[in-house]
């Protein structure tokens, strides 16, 4: 237990320096050497001569000499502690004419050998195992000592007497585990320091008559205090308490690694209730037996700040109430008792001067001060970790705290039940910390008016819902470690001017954050699962037109979530186009191509008649497909011409001049049943001899044509036989166009053929006859055989 305590105490000590030497080290041209636990066993060799702050603390050295530090001119900071160093000769350091810290601390040192160190300011010998005192004469010309740290088992007063002129801020003294305490009480009197720091021997109930009450002192720190011997209290420290109250420069007291009973607990409370010490802390207690003493004088105190933190008790075997009754009606302004297990609290019987309480890490319920109206001066409330459940009764226990400005009930198991109590904070609170609870969405139904700093970190907040009463006075809000899924604008916290939302469900954080929050000086939202889709850029926009300290963490803590291609890539370099992203842009530009393309195709089609263009093409192209797939040598043998030409009278000339002439001069060979007649037979028979002899039929379609009864039936024939053959070999020439109406409705085929527009238009313009000419020809071009070559073929 004592060993557990002390080194508690230790670690305390080690902390303190290495804050001192951060705070010095803050020098830019310090250059730091750190070998601590490396396992050295001697001073290192290859130390760079300039190095002004060397740390070999914590390893094996046993010995320390002038060679080994020599050339370390440059030295300003030299840290030894923990080591195994026995002697010093002090004079191994005359060529650090620098050297201004120098830590012994915790070694094994047993005797010094002198030399003056005129610079040294921080000298640390504590912790070691000298009997006497280590003060050298030389110690008296070290003019610039603020710090010495001594330890022994023994002194006498006249070995203080080099340094007793010196005005030295702190004096750690030590004594060590064999101290018996035999020195006149009086040896430190003469001492001129501000601040005394003596660690009795451990383990040791506490028999020393060393009067610890300097005039000069202003601060007194005691460790190691046991007194759980007899029944009389703790005489000797009874004595040395009484002895405080004639000291009225003394204005702080720390007592640690205390170990006594709950009488004798309160008693130093009481004790010291009656000196000038205004701020007082206790660290680290252990208590048991009862508790006896009841009636505390509180009258007449200087005490402004009582500190209690770490107590550890017995099973309690007297009623609780008296400690919580003794506490609470404190006449102080400041009360911290944390980590005691406390269980409960009760309220002051009158108008308490609290201002100042701080309950943290307890055991306190939600009854602490249930109904309470006495608190009405307090200003700062801490039940951090505590076992505090259900927020409606904190706050209604607030309700009468009316000067109230700070309220911590975080680490608790705090959740909020609509339905259950009302909601009415004290006017007065400004800063609420509610993190690290079991809170959900519906703390925003409940939350103090005038609220300026809100800390709801680490809850169950999924949302926060729309329509809570706006907060104006809202400046900082810290929602972090929550299920948030959406970033909130600054609709209903008009003022706020920090919000920390990092490590949410956030995945598409809107853009008008920025616009709806304008008086945003710092967003911490990193650690969010973004969601890189085109939705993000504008929130990244955003972030790119607010001054860069705005935004917290950016950019390594704004990473892409999704998509699976994304995921890692941080925001900043996460780029989409404009257009995949606008729809109305997309939009615009689908309709404006669009229209280009129309109009384009307009102009084809009026000036340059693209359609039939087209049409003629696709004939063209339909043509050579069936060409290719009639069976053409069955064909071969039976045809003498290529068309036979069926037209009305009225259209002969057209024939004549143009179809006739423009067909035969390709070796296209045309059956006219006027021309080609074979006399003997009837007309009929005539066309349709000619009509078997020809490979297709062309029809020169024109209103004069639909007139002629004949052209009807040489139609006809020529439609049968196609069925017949299977093969499409007929050929429909538009020679001038012919209304659908006009056509005679009995003739069905030839409306049907003309609704299929399966026919060839003659161009009236010249420029494109060329191409109508091509493409009859190629419709009609086959390869006829002459009869010799038929039968050698057919012989083969
Ligand atoms: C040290 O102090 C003594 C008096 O205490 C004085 O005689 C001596 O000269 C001083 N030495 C140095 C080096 O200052
Ligand atoms: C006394 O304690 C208070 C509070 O801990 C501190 O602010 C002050 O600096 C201390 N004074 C001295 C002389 O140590
Ligand atoms: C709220 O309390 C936690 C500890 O529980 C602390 O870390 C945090 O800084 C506090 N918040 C504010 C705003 O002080
Ligand atoms: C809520 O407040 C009203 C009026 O202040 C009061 O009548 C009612 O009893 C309260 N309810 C609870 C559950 O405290």
């Amino acid at each position: 237990m004592t060993k557990m305590k002390s080194g508690i105490f230790h670690f305390a000590t080690i902390f303190i320096l290495t804050l001192e030497i951060r705070i010095q080290l803050s020098d830019e041209s310090e250059f730091l050497v750190d070998r601590s636990k490396t396992g050295l066993i001697c001073v290192p060799k290859d130390i760079p001569l300039k190095t002004t702050v060397l740390d070999i603390s914590q390893n094996s050295i046993s010995e320390l000499q002038a060679p080994d530090i020599l050339s370390l001119s440059k030295l300003k900071i030299l840290i030894l502690s923990h080591n195994r160093i026995q002697y010093l000769d002090i004079s191994v350091f005359k060529f650090n004419q620098e050297l201004e810290y120098l830590d012994l601390s915790h070694n094994k040192l047993e005797q010094i050998s002198c030399h003056p160190i005129l610079n040294l300011k921080h000298l640390d010998l504590s912790f070691n195992a000298f009997d006497a005192l280590p003060i050298c004469q030389e110690f008296g010309n070290m003019s610039q000592l603020q710090f010495l740290g001594l330890s022994a088992t023994q002194f006498q007063k006249r070995s203080l007497l080099p340094i007793a002129h010196m005005h030295i801020n702190k004096v750690l003294l030590v004594l060590g585990d064999t101290y018996g305490g035999k020195e006149d009480p009086e040896s430190l009197q003469d001492l001129n320091i501000q601040s005394l720091h003596i660690v009795f021997p451990t383990g040791k109930e506490f028999h020393f008559t060393l009067d610890v009450s300097l005039s000069t002192a202003v601060s007194l720190e005691l460790s190691n205090i046991k007194c759980v011997l007899g029944d009389d209290g703790c005489p000797y420290f009874h004595n040395v308490l009484s002895k405080l109250q004639k000291n009225s420069r003394l204005s702080n007291l720390t007592l640690n690694n205390i170990e006594t009973t709950w009488n004798f607990f309160i008693m130093i409370l009481q004790l010291v209730w009656h000196t000038s010490i205004e701020y007082f802390s206790i660290s680290n207690v252990k208590l048991q037996g009862h508790l006896g003493f009841r009636d505390f004088d509180y009258s007449d105190t200087s005490l402004k700040v009582l500190s209690i933190h770490q107590v550890v008790t017995d099973v309690f075997g007297f009623p609780q109430s008296y400690i919580y009754e003794i506490f609470s009606n404190m006449n102080i302004q400041h009360l911290a008792v944390s980590a005691t297990h406390m269980v409960h609290m009760v309220c002051p019987s009158q108008i308490s001067p609290f201002l100042y309480l701080d309950f943290s890490n307890n055991v306190l319920t939600d009854m602490v001060f249930k109904n309470c109206g006495n608190l009405i001066n307090l200003e700062t409330f801490s039940l951090q970790m505590n076992q505090l459940k259900e927020l409606a009764i904190i706050v209604h226990m607030t309700k009468t705290m009316t000067s109230l400005q700070q309220l911590d009930v975080s680490q608790n198991s705090l959740r909020y039940d609509e339905n259950e109590g009302n909601c009415s904070w004290t006017r007065s609170l400004l800063s609420l910390n509610m993190s690290s609870n079991i809170l959900s969405d519906s703390v925003f139904r409940c939350l103090p008016p005038r609220v300026k700093v809100l800390d709801l970190h680490n809850n169950r907040i999924r949302s926060i819902p729309k329509d809570v009463t706006s907060l104006e006075a809202l400046q900082e809000l810290n929602v972090a470690f929550n299920f948030l899924v959406h970033l909130p604008g600054c609709g209903t916290f008009s003022s706020l001017s920090v919000l920390i939302i990092d490590y949410n469900s956030i995945s598409n954080p809107s853009a008008d954050f920025f616009q709806s929050c304008q008086k945003i000086r710092s967003l911490k939202a990193g650690n969010n699962p973004f969601q890189c889709t085109c939705e993000l850029r504008d929130f990244i926009q955003g972030i790119g037109q607010v001054p860069s300290e705005v935004v917290e963490d950016w950019p390594d803590s704004y990473k892409c979530d999704y998509p699976e291609s994304y995921k890692g890539t941080p925001l900043k370099d996460f780029h989409v186009s404009q257009l995949s992203c606008n729809t109305a842009l997309l939009i615009v530009t689908i309709g404006v191509t669009g229209l280009l393309v129309a109009v384009t195709v307009t102009v084809l089609c009026i000036y340059l008649d693209l359609p039939w263009y087209l049409r003629m093409l696709c004939q063209w192209t339909q043509t050579r497909h069936r060409a290719r797939n009639v069976p053409l040598a069955e064909l071969q043998r039976t045809l003498q011409f290529h068309a036979f030409i069926s037209y009305s009278g009225h259209d002969s000339s057209w024939v004549k001049s143009e179809l006739l002439p423009n067909l035969e001069k390709e070796d296209i060979k045309i059956c006219l049943h006027e021309r080609d007649f074979v006399p003997g037979k009837s007309i009929m028979e005539n066309i349709i001899n000619c009509i078997e002899k020809s490979y297709k039929s062309i029809f020169v379609l024109s209103p004069n044509f639909v007139q002629s009864e004949w052209c009807h039936y040489e139609l006809y024939f020529a439609h049968h036989n196609l069925f017949h053959e299977g093969s499409n070999n007929l050929i429909l020439i538009l020679l001038d166009p012919i209304p659908q109406y006009s056509i005679p409705n009995s003739y069905h085929k030839l409306k049907a053929l003309m609704a299929q527009r399966t026919y060839l238009e003659w161009p009236k313009e010249n420029s494109k006859r060329g191409l109508f000419w091509a493409n009859l020809r190629a419709s009609i071009n086959i390869k006829l055989m002459e009869k010799s070559k038929e039968l050698s073929y057919t012989q083969i």
